[in-house]
């Protein structure tokens, strides 16, 4: 049985919810475990709180050495500065074991992510996402343009063919996550899940 982490930091609530559709999509792979986990924050409760962060996150903490533990980790961060989350790098920092070991070596990763505008770095926090995780072995999985939700030019809409994301919305002007970008989350899901189910199936093969 393949195992897949969705593992997400976000401040907000949007990358929460993009989560949860991720896991929706993973979960519709029959004999898949899906696991939603979110990276401890940086900020102390009252430096969060004075920046009007959520609190109350669905998801338990991940511990950065279960990342073994998984076939696949489909991370989502919110963009800070067309980059990863400093909370989202920290977990990362902190994987220096599993890199040693080459304990993920040959897993699959995949990313999201959410920005307030429609180009506001979506995809470079993507792309530079990915060098940590090659460094750590795996092996990265985009989603292409197969989810006609990808294409869709017919409203504002987050997701390209590199993953899920969000447009979430100016202060001034606040967008939540629209049914597009739930159902490339969905497919995102789904295409990891399904991957990880034939990697695994296939390794077991090899064994024999
Ligand atoms: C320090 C900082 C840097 C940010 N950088 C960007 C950015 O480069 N582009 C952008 O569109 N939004 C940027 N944002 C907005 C966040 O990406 C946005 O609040 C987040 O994606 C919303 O997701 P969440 O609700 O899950 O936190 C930034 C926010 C902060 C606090």
């Amino acid at each position: 049985m393949a195992k897949v982490l969705v593992l997400y930091y976000g401040a907000y609530g949007h990358i929460e919810t993009l989560a949860q559709a991720v896991v929706e999509g993973a979960r519709s792979v029959s004999g898949t475990e899906v696991t939603l986990k979110r990276v401890k924050e940086l900020f102390t409760a009252d430096e969060a709180k004075a920046r009007h962060q959520k609190t109350d996150f669905v998801a338990p903490e991940a511990n950065p050495e279960e990342l073994k533990d998984y076939d696949a980790v489909i991370f989502g961060t919110a963009t800070r500065y067309g980059m990863m989350a400093a909370s989202m790098k920290h977990f990362l920092d902190q994987t220096g074991s599993l890199w040693f070991t080459g304990a993920m070596v040959g897993k699959l990763a995949s990313f999201f992510t959410s920005a307030n505008t429609q180009h506001g770095g979506q995809d470079a926090a993507i792309l530079n996402f990915q060098t940590v995780v090659q460094h750590l072995g795996m092996i990265v999985v985009p989603i292409g343009f197969v989810s006609p939700a990808v294409s869709n030019v017919d409203e504002i809409s987050g997701g390209s063919p590199y993953g899920a994301s969000i447009v979430a919305g100016t202060m001034q002007k606040p967008k939540a996550v629209s049914e597009n970008e739930k159902e490339i989350a969905r497919y995102q899901g789904k295409f990891v899940a399904e991957t990880a189910d034939a990697l695994v199936k296939g390794r077991a093969l090899q064994k024999k």
